[in-house]
């Protein structure tokens, strides 16, 4: 495994911290040791921490806690989340509409007044005292349209199961656990200006309003809250109150959450309250016990926390769909990468032996998806297996297998899509 700049920047705060000069509040100090790599338990998580992952045992049958309506034919319901069906984006333009837009609660959407709302930014990491906004203060700030999609680093991560054979724990998302949306609001980098940021803060952790997070055995975790490092903080980092054009729905943050673009979907923190801007690294649960990857081909302490996301691609068709043999079927599909735009997007008819380029709708974007096409006249009636790869910016192409690691987090093999011709 290479050493990389995270790694080495993981390994320099968990120093600090054993020096005492970090901060890791409500976070077990086995969990941080373990990261150090000085635990016995090393390859896997404990069983409690097993449990206690988001999602984990949430029941199957109710979406406890969403507000917007969820219509089958866009959604699955899975646990506290709602999974966006990914042949119910066929034809809705670029970006997601927002009730077809997939939720991913830890516990339940809140009943917050916009009129009453307030953030606090406060913190080690200021010259000064608190700084309190509230949505007019925010308004009057220059405003910022980012186009960006929110993705769960868990996204895809059935097909560990399904694909692979492997048992991971944690939602079992299929493909949709991703919404690509144009966010209006401020860059965070302005307010943390204007509240006084020193030179030497080094994290930035926005907390949300929702209830806390209770693990299945009775701990509570807190409210969500995750470290952002200071220098992405300040560089694409936006408090949205609009999502395409509406103000921010309920369920997806109201009135202003975070948007990290590129990252995992757990920065993007919703319901923000307040914002500690620390001279010291910060630690919570949701980037020591979670959001690492743990396994085989992993550090035995776990890899550093994750960050970008990684490189996907999606077919806008039901699991299983039923096409005529002897006509002419325009496949439609997406692809996205947090490494940069997408380039390339080849599919395959026969098992991944010839690929074919697919025609691109969209340039590459950073932050974003494209939707493409390709055209298939399947000839002999049976099972199929559809097959679609894509190559970003920086070279790379989606691989034949994901290295496993136990929360079944960054999917990005090719995924064979069944279909039956008919
Ligand atoms: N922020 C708060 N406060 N509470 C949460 O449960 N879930 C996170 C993130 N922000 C979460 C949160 C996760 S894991 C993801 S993937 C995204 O929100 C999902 O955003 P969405 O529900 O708007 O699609």
């Amino acid at each position: 495994m290479p050493v990389t700049p995270e790694h080495r920047y993981d390994q320099l705060r968990l120093r600090q911290w054993l020096d005492g000069r970090a901060r890791a509040d409500g976070v077990a100090r086995r969990d941080l040791f373990r990261l150090l790599g000085a635990s016995a338990a090393l390859s896997a998580l404990p069983t409690a921490l097993q449990s206690a992952l988001p999602g984990a045992a949430a029941p199957a049958h109710a979406a406890a806690g969403i507000r917007k309506p969820l219509p089958p034919e866009w959604f699955t319901v899975r646990g506290t989340n709602a999974e966006t069906k990914f042949d119910a984006l066929a034809g809705t333009g670029y970006h997601t509409p927002n009730e077809r837009f997939f939720v991913r609660n830890h516990t339940s959407t809140p009943a917050l007044d916009p009129a009453d709302w307030t953030l606090t930014v406060w913190g080690s990491g200021l010259r000064g005292d608190p700084a309190v906004f509230g949505l007019d203060d925010l308004r009057a700030l220059p405003t910022v349209t980012r186009s960006a999609v929110v993705e769960c680093a868990g996204n895809g991560r059935s097909l560990f199961a399904s694909q692979q054979g492997q048992s991971v724990s944690g939602t079992a998302w299929t493909l949709g656990a991703i919404g690509a949306a144009r966010w209006r609001g401020v860059r965070l980098a302005d307010v943390l200006r204007r509240a006084g940021i020193r030179r030497d803060a080094v994290d930035v952790m926005p907390r949300g309003l929702d209830a806390e997070y209770v693990t299945p055995d009775g701990a509570s975790l807190g409210r969500v809250r995750r470290p952002l490092p200071v220098a992405k903080a300040l560089d694409d980092v936006v408090l949205a109150y609009e999502m395409n054009g509406e103000a921010l729905p309920p369920d997806h943050g109201s009135p202003v959450r975070v948007v990290v673009p590129s990252w995992v979907g757990i920065a993007s923190v919703k319901w923000v309250g307040d914002v500690e801007v620390s001279a010291e690294p910060l630690y919570s649960p949701w980037n020591t016990a979670f959001y690492r990857l743990w396994g085989p081909t992993h550090p035995a302490e776990g890899s550093p926390p994750l960050t970008r996301q990684t490189l996907k691609t999606a077919i806008e068709l039901p699991w299983n769909a039923s096409l005529p043999a002897g006509e002419r079927h325009r496949v439609t599909g997406r692809s996205w990468s947090g490494a940069g735009g997408v380039v390339r997007v080849e599919t395959s008819v026969d098992g991944g032996h010839h690929w074919r380029s697919a025609r691109l709708l969209d340039p590459p974007r950073r932050a974003g998806w494209v939707r493409w096409h390709a055209d298939w006249r399947p000839a002999v009636p049976g099972p199929a297996v559809l097959l679609a790869r894509a190559t970003d910016t920086t070279g790379r192409t989606q691989p034949l297998s994901t290295a496993h690691n136990t929360q079944g987090y960054l999917f990005d093999a090719v995924v064979r899509h069944p279909v039956t011709v008919t």
